[in-house]
C-alpha cells in the first residue's frame, strides 16, 4: 500500500464519518483515502455496489438483505438454513467494513464456537474475498492487519470469559458471531461490551438451534434486526438466478432430510425451515433439553465409566455402543463386524481399552449371546436391561422400556452431552409418549419411530443405556450379576 500524500482531514465527529461534513471535505477525505489504497470508501453506504465493484461478487435476495442491514441497524440476528450463503455473507460484511472505513477507525472481531469454525469458514471467506478484491492491507488465517495494524481478527475466547474482547477501541467495531447457536454466553456479552456506540455493529448468523436458547432470545428482540431464511427462498427453489459459482443448498439436499430425519423432526425445522424446533409436547425427551445438554460441559469426571451397548440380531441395524463416566457422554462405537463373534470381540476391546467397569446391556433376543459371549471379562459388572419387563412402578409407567426413557427425560438436566452427535441428538428426540387407558405413561412403538425418522433410534438407545441406574441401586441390582 502507497503511502498518502498528505495527513488525512481530521475526522473527528462520533458519527458516520462522512455525516455533518461538507462535500468537500468529503472529497478531500475520499481523495486522501484513495491515496492510501482505500478505493472502498466510495461504498461505506453502499455494501452492494462495493461488493459489485471491488469484488466482483453477486448476492441473492436474502444475502443482499443482510448486508444492509448490517449498514443500517445495530444488530442484526439472521437465524437460517442450512448452505444459503451466510458465513459467505458474513464475510462479506466483513470485508466490506474495512475496506470502506477509514483506516484506523474501524476494527472487525468474529467469533463462533469453535477456532476451527472461525478459522475454517468465516476467515476463509474473509481471505477469499480480500484476495479476489486486492483489498486494502494483508489477511492471514484469523487477522487482518492495515499498515501494520490489526484491525480484524477472529477468536474463541474462552468460555466465561468475557474480557476476550477487551482492548477494542475504534470508532466503527463489527462484531460477527458466525454458528451463533453454539456461542457461549460470555461471548454475547464481550461482544455488547465493544459495541456501545451507534457506530458500531453486531451480526450474529447460524443456523436455530432450540426454543428459548440465547439465539432464540436473540431473534425475537425488538433490539435486534431479525432476517429468517428458509431453504425454499434460496435461488434454487425459486426463478432467482443462482449467484455463480454458488453451491447453495438445493431440492437432493432437503430431500435427503425428510426421507432421513422427517419433516416433523427438529433438523428439518432448523436446516431446511431456518426456524428454532420447538418442544412437542408428547415428545419424551424435549430438544431444548438435549441441545442444553449439548453444550453443558461438565469437564473430566470420576465417576464409574459405563457402556450402554444395543446390539443388533441377526439383519438388523448396527450394534452401538456408548461410553458415559459419570453425568458425561465420552464416546459412541459402532461395531461392524460380520459376525456375532466378531461384534463381541469388537465391545470387549471397547470395553478393555476404556476401562469400562460396568455394562448395560438391551437383553432382548440376543442378550444372552452376550453374556455368554463376554463371560470372561474381569471386573465388570453387566446388567441385562430388559425393556419388555414390567416398570419398578407399574402404575406409573406401562413397562420397563417406558421407565427407561423416563429416566433419560427426568435426568438430562444434569448430564454433559457435548460428546453425542447430530444423530444420535434426533433419535434421543425421536420418541412419542402417551397416556395409556391404565393413566400409565406408554411410549410409542419402535416402527413407528423407525417410520418416521427412517431408522432405527440404535444409538439414542444406547445412550440411554448408558445412563441408565436402576431404580434399587445400592442393594443388588434386579437383572444384574457380575462377573467379577
Ligand atoms: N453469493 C455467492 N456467490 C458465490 N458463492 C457463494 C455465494 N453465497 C455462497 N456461496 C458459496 O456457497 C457455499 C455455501 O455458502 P456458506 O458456507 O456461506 O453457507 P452457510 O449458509 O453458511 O452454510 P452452513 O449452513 O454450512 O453454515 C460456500 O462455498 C460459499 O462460498
Ligand atoms: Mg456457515
Amino acid at each position: 500500500m502507497s503511502l498518502p500524500p498528505d495527513e488525512p482531514p481530521e475526522d473527528d465527529d462520533g458519527h458516520n464519518w462522512t455525516e455533518g461534513k461538507s462535500d468537500d471535505e468529503i472529497a478531500d477525505m475520499y481523495e486522501w483515502l484513495e491515496a492510501a489504497g482505500m478505493v472502498g470508501a466510495h461504498y461505506v453506504n453502499e455494501p452492494l455496489e462495493w461488493l459489485t465493484d471491488r469484488v466482483g461478487e453477486a448476492v441473492w435476495t436474502k444475502q443482499a438483505q443482510i448486508l444492509e442491514s448490517v449498514r443500517d441497524h445495530k444488530r442484526t440476528a439472521v437465524p437460517s438454513a442450512h448452505a444459503v450463503g451466510k458465513s459467505f455473507t458474513a464475510a462479506r460484511a466483513a470485508a466490506w467494513w474495512l475496506d470502506s472505513h477509514p483506516p484506523g477507525s474501524a476494527m472487525v472481531v468474529t467469533s463462533a464456537p469453535t477456532f476451527q469454525q472461525v478459522r475454517a469458514i468465516l476467515w476463509r471467506e474473509i481471505r477469499r474475498c480480500h484476495a479476489k478484491g486486492n483489498l486494502v492491507g494483508y489477511v492471514n488465517q484469523t487477522e487482518w492487519h492495515i499498515n501494520g495494524e490489526l484491525v480484524g481478527f477472529g477468536r474463541k475466547p474462552p468460555d466465561g470469559d468475557e474480557d476476550s474482547f477487551q482492548g477494542i477501541h475504534a470508532q466503527y467495531v463489527l462484531v460477527i458471531l458466525d454458528e451463533a447457536s453454539g456461542v457461549p454466553e460470555s461471548v454475547w456479552a464481550g461482544a455488547e461490551k465493544v459495541t456501545t456506540t451507534s457506530d458500531c455493529r453486531i451480526l450474529a448468523i447460524g443456523n436455530p438451534d432450540y426454543e428459548g436458547s440465547r439465539f432464540d432470545q436473540v431473534c425475537r428482540s425488538e433490539a435486534w434486526h431479525t432476517i429468517t431464511i428458509s431453504a425454499f427462498d434460496s435461488p434454487n427453489f425459486t426463478d432467482e438466478p443462482l449467484p455463480p459459482g454458488a453451491p447453495l443448498v438445493d431440492a437432493d439436499w432437503v430431500d435427503g432430510i425428510k426421507v432421513q430425519y422427517g419433516i416433523d423432526s427438529p433438523r428439518y425445522m432448523a436446516q431446511v425451515l431456518g426456524q428454532f424446533p420447538s418442544d412437542r409436547l408428547d415428545g419424551v425427551v424435549p430438544w431444548s433439553k438435549i441441545s442444553e445438554a449439548r453444550l453443558r460441559d461438565l469437564g473430566d469426571q470420576s465417576g464409574e465409566i459405563v457402556m450402554g451397548l444395543d446390539v443388533a440380531g441377526p439383519g438388523e441395524d448396527e450394534t452401538v455402543a456408548w461410553i458415559r463416566q459419570g453425568d458425561k457422554a465420552l464416546a459412541k462405537h459402532v461395531f461392524r463386524s460380520p459376525t456375532p463373534e466378531g461384534v463381541l470381540a469388537e465391545v470387549k476391546q471397547a470395553i478393555l481399552k476404556a476401562g469400562v467397569t460396568r455394562l448395560n446391556y438391551d437383553s432382548i433376543g440376543v442378550g444372552h449371546f452376550v453374556s455368554v459371549g463376554l463371560d470372561d471379562l474381569r471386573g465388570v459388572s453387566m446388567t441385562a436391561v430388559n425393556v419388555a419387563e414390567a416398570a419398578s412402578d407399574k402404575a406409573r409407567w406401562a413397562n420397563k422400556r417406558a421407565e427407561v426413557h423416563w429416566f433419560v427425560r427426568e435426568n438430562i438436566g444434569s448430564w454433559d452431552l457435548t460428546g453425542i452427535d447430530d444423530v444420535t441428538a434426533e433419535q434421543l428426540a425421536a420418541a412419542q409418549w402417551f397416556e395409556d387407558t391404565k393413566g400409565r405413561v406408554q411410549i410409542e412403538k419402535k416402527d413407528d419411530i423407525r417410520k418416521r425418522i427412517g431408522g432405527s433410534p440404535d444409538s439414542a438407545d444406547a445412550l440411554q443405556l448408558a445412563f441408565w441406574v436402576e431404580p434399587h441401586a445400592g442393594s443388588a441390582m434386579s437383572g444384574f450379576w457380575s462377573m467379577s
